[in-house]
């Protein structure tokens, strides 16, 4: 199949997108898919082969829908905003081509940490109690006790910051108001972090990876993530019972935000059971990121996971 990889982005995340990018598109060529590749600069303009250097966005943008329109699926391994949040499979939905991933309406709900908690309480789940404030009320917000605070849409940790005492809270409001408006207070949850990965191969068949812990003292912060000291432990050391409570969790949240190819859900395990956290539709998709490490314990290759999710693709909406 002809394939267009899209990386890069518009946010904090852009450099973690062109990665992603650049794993699937090599695997995708190993798998024997004609590909081509595009990136979106930090500045929205449209880079390719072909495209004209120094055009505006949205004249690059015209210059970069002949691609789109010449792919057999395109492939928007693009995380955080104007990305993951549903916009490219928007754009893939109103060109009617096949679009690996969720649709704009799960991309749009699982970006938005505050919409993922009502959608994920509505249906049975457990969240991290919280409360959302906007940037401009910050100076209204008084310390009663430690707290996560984040954006409401952000990833890769950017803007997360664990508050212990008084004199926290203050930086880390502003910290968060850095990259969304929007922000999140919330209580702080003690637990192992479990991810559990949800694929979905065309028609209505889903299932879960052998779900991955992670090991981090404290926040699993940026830095962890791409310094290479993060510990994952795949597939983690659960029960019958942990596994089959958090992985039937995954599997509601996969469902009821309607997402499709590829999605993680990220957990707390308590003494109680499982907490959602949050949910990531276009998650990391190197080799040796987290989702390709649990289908890799489920023996399915990098090569023929990205495989699975192309042949899956849809036109969203149809
Ligand atoms: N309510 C919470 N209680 C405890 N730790 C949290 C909480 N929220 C986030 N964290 C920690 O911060 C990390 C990043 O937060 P997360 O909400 O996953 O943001 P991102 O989308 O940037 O990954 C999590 O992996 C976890 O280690
Ligand atoms: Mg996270």
């Amino acid at each position: 199949m002809r394939v267009l990889v899209i990386g890069g982005g518009q946010n904090a995340e852009h450099e973690v997108s062109l990665a992603s990018a650049a794993a699937v598109a090599e695997a995708l060529r190993a798998g024997g898919h004609e590909v081509s590749e595009v990136t979106i600069s930090r500045e929205g303009l449209w880079e390719a082969a072909g495209v004209t250097e120094g055009a505006t966005v949205a004249a690059s943008l015209t210059l970069a829908m002949p691609l789109v329109a010449a792919a057999d699926v395109v492939f928007p391994a693009v995380h955080g905003a104007l990305g993951e949040d549903g916009v490219l499979a928007a754009l893939c939905a109103l060109a009617g081509v096949r679009v690996v991933g969720s649709g704009p309406r799960a991309g749009a709900i699982g970006m938005d940490k505050w919409a993922t908690k009502l959608v994920a309480e509505a249906a049975g789940l457990r969240t991290a109690r919280g409360r959302l404030i906007d940037a401009a009320d910050c100076g209204d917000s008084e310390f009663e006790g430690p707290v996560v605070v984040k954006p409401v849409s952000a990833g890769s940790s950017y803007g997360v910051s664990l508050v212990r005492s008084e004199q926290e809270l203050a930086p880390a409001l502003r910290e968060a108001a850095r990259f969304d408006r929007r922000i999140l207070v919330e209580e702080v949850v003690h637990g192992r972090e479990i991810d559990v990965a949800v694929i979905k191969q065309g028609g209505r068949v889903r299932w879960a990876a052998p779900p991955l812990e992670i090991h981090a003292a404290g926040l699993f912060d940026t830095a962890m993530k791409y310094d290479g000291s993060a510990q994952f432990t795949v597939p983690a050391q659960l029960s019958a019972d942990e596994t089959t409570s958090i992985t039937r969790a995954a599997l509601t949240m996969f469902d009821a935000l309607g997402c499709a190819g590829v999605a993680r859900m990220d957990f707390f395990l308590t003494a109680d059971g499982p907490v959602l956290n949050e949910v990531n539709t276009m998650p990391g998709l190197t080799a040796a990121s987290q989702v390709p490490r649990m289908f890799a314990a489920a023996d399915v290759s990098y090569v023929d996971l990205v495989s699975r999710l192309v042949r899956a693709a849809e036109v969203p909406g149809r």
